[in-house]
């Protein structure tokens, strides 16, 4: 890598930008033949007639038969988009019109809790439903203007005790987010939910709203016709942030904010289908980690955002890479080519650094690395610390990139004293393979409009590897045994049935829990 950069043009050819953002991925072992390579690939495999046949509402989710429309829910006022000859968009019009007046009463105080205007609201939901909101209402925190939001999403009792400890059952509006409405960690939550609610006084009919496409499901748990918003079965879970399952989101920033983020990912969705491939944002990003994870071979990545409030972006995209493209099979039934899409984890930046970099630095195990940061943050009086975000982030790239060698850490031991065995020894403990791969994405600051940008760049990231690894990007079959064997197990727990059939150490484990829990 260190040679690759000695070309005074690398780093301008290494680089994709986008209305106002930067990808550089120049510190990378990729060359300008493979480079042309992994371009005629993604050619070949049909990325450009795939990315077009699902902004046009192919039915492209082949194992499930849908279309993948989720860029429908951030089209402009113009667009016209058909499944099955009918025009979709009046549906997401009509159902964003009626979050937007929700929003707007529930923000004014016009829509009131048993205990007057709501205070407080959380987001009950899972996967697809929580993650997405989650992240952005955290990412959006300097446009939090609208009650605070709260999000609940685990079975264990322990998050959603914590997170009503202190709310008031009078004032906190429920919105319970489920696209199936029949995920059992959310139905689960929202049944203590209502229970507690009817508890404290609260008004059950105000105080819930849902977000779903079973709408049957929702009237059947008692949530009124005019709090549910629908979306249709083409928008999946993992892409989802973008509709109704984002309404907690907009009740935090506002109507107009959750507009602009709107409006970043139809950006670029603009850039995805117009930009060549060689200069298209989603292609590079998507093309530079195949290249690492099938090429290079190296099995996983890290995101790594110097931006606090991105802290749970390492969480977001690791459902919506590793359940998009985690699979063992093609579209065809046949098995994957190389493997499926890599494995993805992360943490903030500075953080990381005081914790696994180390290994990045100096394990055996190749990482490459995903930098993130913004050019401004929004404290006032506050740029030493922002400029010390930068430098730090610029730095872990380079040193990864530059290493230090033997003889440069046999002459700092010299300096320091040593001689002899034990300055080999010291110098080895001190040398930096270098070489090791990271690129970096940089934008001015975490507006909403560039959250939106930055996650369709990354749902169209998965989208291109996907096609080139021949998967299907929007179904998740590999998450269904667990759920079937979650159901058989409940009653072997709870001691209604004997566990004869399973496994010595299933036995084993029941029998231990039992004589504790009795
Ligand atoms: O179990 C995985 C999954 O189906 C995800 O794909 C989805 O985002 C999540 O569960 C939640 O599903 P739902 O929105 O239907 O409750």
């Amino acid at each position: 890598m260190s040679d690759l950069m000695q070309s005074s043009e690398r780093a301008a050819r290494f680089q994709v930008q986008a209305d106002g953002m930067l990808f550089d991925y120049a510190k990378t072992s990729m060359t300008e033949t493979a480079r042309e390579a992994l371009l005629q690939l993604a050619a070949d495999r049909g990325v450009a007639e795939r990315r077009d046949g699902m902004f046009a509402g192919a039915p492209i989710n082949e194992t499930e038969g849908r279309s993948v429309l989720h860029a429908a829910l951030r089209a402009g006022p113009d667009a016209v988009i058909e499944v099955d000859g009918q025009d979709v968009m009046p549906g997401v019009r009509d159902v964003l019109a009626r979050m937007r007046a929700f929003a707007d009463d529930v923000r004014s105080g016009r829509h009131k809790g048993a205990g007057g205007p709501i205070t407080d609201v959380v987001n009950i939901g899972i996967g697809g439903s929580h993650l997405g909101p989650e992240m952005g209402t955290l990412a959006l925190r300097p446009y939090h203007d609208g009650p605070r939001c709260h999000f609940v999403s685990n079975v264990d009792g322990a998050d959603i005790a914590d997170c009503l400890d202190g709310l008031d059952p009078k004032t906190t509006l429920f919105i319970v987010a489920s696209k199936t409405f029949t995920t059992i960690e959310t139905m689960t939550n929202a049944e203590t939910a209502k229970a507690w609610v009817q508890l404290g006084g609260g008004d059950l009919n105000a105080q819930f709203a849902a977000v779903s496409t079973a709408l049957d499901k929702t009237e059947a748990f008692g949530i009124a016709p005019e709090r549910v918003f629908g979306f249709a079965d083409w928008v999946g879970g993992r892409y989802s942030m973008w509709g109704p399952i984002g309404l907690s989101l907009m009740l935090a920033i506002g109507p107009e904010e959750f507009d602009a983020f709107l409006a970043g990912g139809e950006a670029m969705d603009t850039h995805f289908r117009t930009a060549p491939l060689e200069r298209n944002m989603p292609v590079m990003l998507a093309l530079t980690g195949l290249w690492h994870s099938h090429v290079c071979g190296y099995p996983t990545r890290a995101v790594l955002p110097y931006d606090q409030r991105f802290s749970r972006l390492p969480a977001y995209l690791q459902q919506l890479e590793m359940e998009s493209n985690g699979k063992g099979v093609t579209m065809q039934g046949d098995p994957v080519e190389g493997g499926s899409g890599p494995i993805v984890w992360g943490e903030p930046g500075t953080n990381g650094q005081h914790a696994f970099y180390q290994l990045i630095h100096q394990g055996t195990q190749v990482v490459p690395c995903e930098f993130m940061v913004a050019a401004r943050g929004f404290e006032p009086g506050m740029d030493n610390h922002h400029r010390l975000l930068i430098a730090n982030c610029l730095a872990q790239s380079e040193a990864l990139m530059r290493g230090r060698d033997i003889e440069t850490a046999r002459e700092m031991m010299r300096k320091a004293g040593f001689e002899g065995t034990e300055l080999e020894r010291q110098a080895a403990h001190r040398v930096f393979p270098g070489n090791r791969p990271s690129t970096t994405l940089v934008y001015d600051r975490l507006t909403p409009y560039r959250l939106g940008q930055i996650i369709a760049l990354y749902e169209h990231r998965v989208f291109v590897e996907g096609v080139i690894l021949g998967i299907n990007s929007f179904d998740q079959w590999g998450v269904e045994l667990g759920k079937e064997l979650a159901k058989q197990m409940e009653p072997l727990v709870s001691g209604e049935a004997a566990p004869d059939e399973k496994d010595g150490s299933t036995r084993n484990l029941l029998a231990f829990l039992k004589a504790i829990r009795g």
